[in-house]
């Protein structure tokens, strides 16, 4: 289309950005600039890097997540091992919460509290993955099904029994 077409073509044409063609910028001027040093551009939503770790900002995110795997004794077996390795540092050889770090670090529960009990798996697996308040990450040097491993174990520990939680509104 030419920009000496009939006038009312051309007011139409000005105000939809005149000659130029905004939509597809040539010039280097507007391009999307990434300076250096800058952050990188965030990943699309949910997206899992190839060959890569997980992401994860918050563990709210995954509260409603299933777990892909059964979180049978088979899992809980593996995850006692993923446990021993990654949890017991801070959260003791049984899930009680006097590992050797909790000396020194914000301490960790006993797993067995009641609120830890009652919160969803995708709960627990969005805390290993995305971290907590005070705990961190555990994504790193384990895969996605090694922390529903972990899950599975948690629960195991959570089947001898769970600490009582004092009902809303009571004060606790
Ligand atoms: C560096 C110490 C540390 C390590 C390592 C650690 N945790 Fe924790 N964990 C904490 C602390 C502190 C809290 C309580 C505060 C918070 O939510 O961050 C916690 C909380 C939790 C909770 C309760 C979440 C909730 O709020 O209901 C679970 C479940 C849990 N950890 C499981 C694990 C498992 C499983 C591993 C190993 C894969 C692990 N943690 C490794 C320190 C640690």
């Amino acid at each position: 289309m030419s920009c000496r077409a009939h006038w009312a073509t051309l007011l139409v044409g000005l105000v939809a950005g005149g000659c130029e063609n905004k939509q597809w910028p040539a010039s280097m001027d507007v391009q999307p600039i990434v300076r250096p040093g800058a952050e990188a551009r965030a990943a699309p939503a949910g997206a899992i890097p190839l060959g890569g770790v997980e992401t994860l900002a918050d563990r709210e995110d995954v509260s409603d997540v299933k777990s892909p795997y059964p979180l049978d004794a088979s899992a809980a077996a593996r995850g006692r091992g993923i446990f021993a390795i990654h949890c017991t540092p801070c959260h003791g050889p049984e899930g009680k919460g006097d590992g050797p770090v909790s000396a020194k670090f914000p301490p960790a529960p006993n797993l067995r509290h009641g609120s830890i009990c009652n919160r969803s798996d995708g709960y627990l697996y969005g805390t290993l993955t995305a971290g907590g308040r005070a705990m961190p990450t555990m994504r790193e040097g384990t895969s996605s099904r090694d922390r529903w491993d972990a899950v599975a174990y948690v629960r195991l520990l959570q089947a001898e029994g769970c600490t009582s939680v004092a009902p809303e509104g009571s004060g606790r």
